[in-house]
């Protein structure tokens, strides 16, 4: 992996909540590392430890403690007005552990993902919108049929196949 180039670096990154108050958790204490472009990268732990803290950290939905967090060189805290996030939130994706919570009940799935491909307007037309969701959900292993749907009339996996293709969307 030396000669591949450095997509993301966490440098000695914090955590904690509360800070100072008596219930503080120090959910990440100095954790560092680096994943190159075309890396699969896993973390690994037990319940608790501060893996989906470090992952919310790195799509900035937590503002860190301490420490660091370079996309591709450039220091995500930084990243402060809304084209740069808009942006950043194109490349970043999150795809949530509970596939249930995750997804908006009220909205079909044809909205859920075609959520980014408004935001970022990455769709041409009415008919581009509907494509896009078509083969995204094609991609995940769902088909047309389901963009008519809404979340609870999934399975578990389904669901959690909606959240990868919305993912995937941007
Ligand atoms: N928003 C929060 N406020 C306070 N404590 C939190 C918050 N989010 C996570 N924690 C705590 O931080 C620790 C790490 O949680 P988490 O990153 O979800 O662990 P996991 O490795 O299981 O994904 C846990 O002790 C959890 O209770
Ligand atoms: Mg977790």
């Amino acid at each position: 992996m030396q000669n591949k180039e450095i997509l993301l670096q966490v440098k000695n990154v914090k955590q904690y909540f509360n800070e100072g108050k008596r219930n503080e958790v120090r959910a990440i204490e100095d954790i560092s590392f680096d994943i190159f472009k075309g890396e699969t990268f896993g973390l690994v732990g037990e319940s608790g430890c501060g893996k989906s803290t470090t992952g919310k950290a790195i799509i900035k939905l937590n503002d860190i403690t301490d420490g660091e967090i370079l996309y591709e060189g450039v220091d995500i805290q930084k990243i402060k007005n809304r084209k740069d996030s808009l942006k950043f939130n194109k490349k970043m994706q999150m795809i949530f552990q509970d596939p249930y919570a995750s997804l908006n009940p009220r909205l079909k799935v044809m909205d859920i993902v075609a959520e980014g491909i408004d935001i970022h307007k990455l769709a041409s037309s009415i008919k581009d919108r509907k494509k896009r969701v078509y083969d995204l959900l094609e991609t995940v292993g769902l088909s047309k049929e389901h963009a008519n749907r809404y979340p609870h009339e999934f399975s578990g996996g389904q669901r959690q196949r909606i959240g990868i293709a919305r993912a995937l969307a941007v």
